[in-house]
């Protein structure tokens, strides 16, 4: 691998090279799940959010690797309460630890985590901004599902104006032959920060109301859960709650595609129905499980150990 990558912060910082190796090494990891490589390391978690698939695949992903995870726990039981800022607990961590992962609310947290930290800082979501190795593992599904990048037809549904997981996805899309279609209601619609930076890569992209307009196109629909809690009032949220739910009934009336799948980031609440779950089209439990050799891929390359 001949990257020069120290960080994984952004998608944004990786060209389609380098995003292109990460999965090939991810599809190594998996063939050789067996490995000490990180005997020694320690990775620290420090999440100021909540997470089940991302802090559990990076506790695994290294332990699979032989090293070890330092939990940085509850912020009210360390010195945060205390006052402390982010930016001295970082740097005090980053003495404790090989490379860590940060999931903060505020975007940008993670950028700033790797300008004080010693080790390398990987961004495990900041706020509504980013979530690389989400992205990665998106991408190495998506791959698998249907051989390649190029030419397929994504189509996002949901709250994509706080889904950093779509903002991510999207931005990486740009590096392949694809189109893009975004399905919001207006209030949710995908950030106008992300819809210029499309138009400035010349990549082809829809924005639509009912999905029934794109979902025979589609090669995968990208499903989110409308996010309660980045909402500033609750009046705004319920305006929205339960405005789109994918059931089995609804895709094949829409006559989608044989190959056509659902992805979803997860977690879910109500916007994706149970009964797609045994059906061909789920693509979602297999994306969760894809975290595993996509981020024991990324802990082996920012660590040097490929
Ligand atoms: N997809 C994802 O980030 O899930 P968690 O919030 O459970 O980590």
């Amino acid at each position: 691998m001949n990257s020069q990558w120290s960080d994984v912060i952004s998608i944004r910082d990786f060209t389609r090279a380098q995003i292109d190796e990460v999965l090939e090494l991810s599809s190594r990891m998996e063939r050789e799940s067996e490995s000490r490589r990180l005997e020694s390391k320690v990775l620290g978690l420090m999440f100021f959010e909540p997470s089940t698939r991302t802090r559990l695949s990076f506790a695994s992903a290294m332990m699979k690797l032989g090293g070890q995870v330092l939990e940085f726990g509850d912020p009210d039981h360390t010195s945060l309460s205390k006052g402390e800022t982010l930016s001295d607990t970082i740097r005090v961590v980053s003495g404790y630890c090989d490379i860590m992962a940060i999931r903060h609310p505020w975007e940008g947290a993670a950028r700033l985590a790797s300008e004080v930290s010693r080790v390398p800082v990987i961004n495990a979501g900041d706020g509504s901004n980013q979530h690389p190795t989400q992205t990665f593992l998106d991408l190495f599904t998506m791959q698998r599902l249907h051989g390649s990048l190029d030419g397929l037809t994504v189509g996002y549904l949901g709250d994509l104006k706080y889904s950093r997981t779509v903002h991510s996805l999207a931005v990486a899309m740009c590096n392949y032959d694809c189109m893009q279609h975004f399905v919001a209601p207006s209030s949710l619609r995908a950030p106008q920060h992300l819809r210029s930076e499309l138009d400035e890569c010349g990549t082809p992209y829809e924005e639509h109301e009912d999905p029934a307009e794109v979902l025979p196109e589609l090669d995968i629909l990208y499903c989110t859960r409308i996010q309660e809690e980045r909402f500033p009032e609750s009046m705004e949220y319920e305006k929205v709650k339960g405005v789109y739910r994918t059931d089995l009934e609804m895709l094949e009336e829409a006559g989608v595609k044989d190959s056509f799948r659902v992805m979803h980031p997860l977690p879910r609440v109500d916007e994706l129905s149970t009964d797609v779950d045994d059906s061909q089209y789920a693509a979602y439990f297999e994306q969760a499980r894809n975290g595993l050799p996509v981020r024991q891929a990324l802990l082996c390359a920012l660590l040097g150990e490929i």
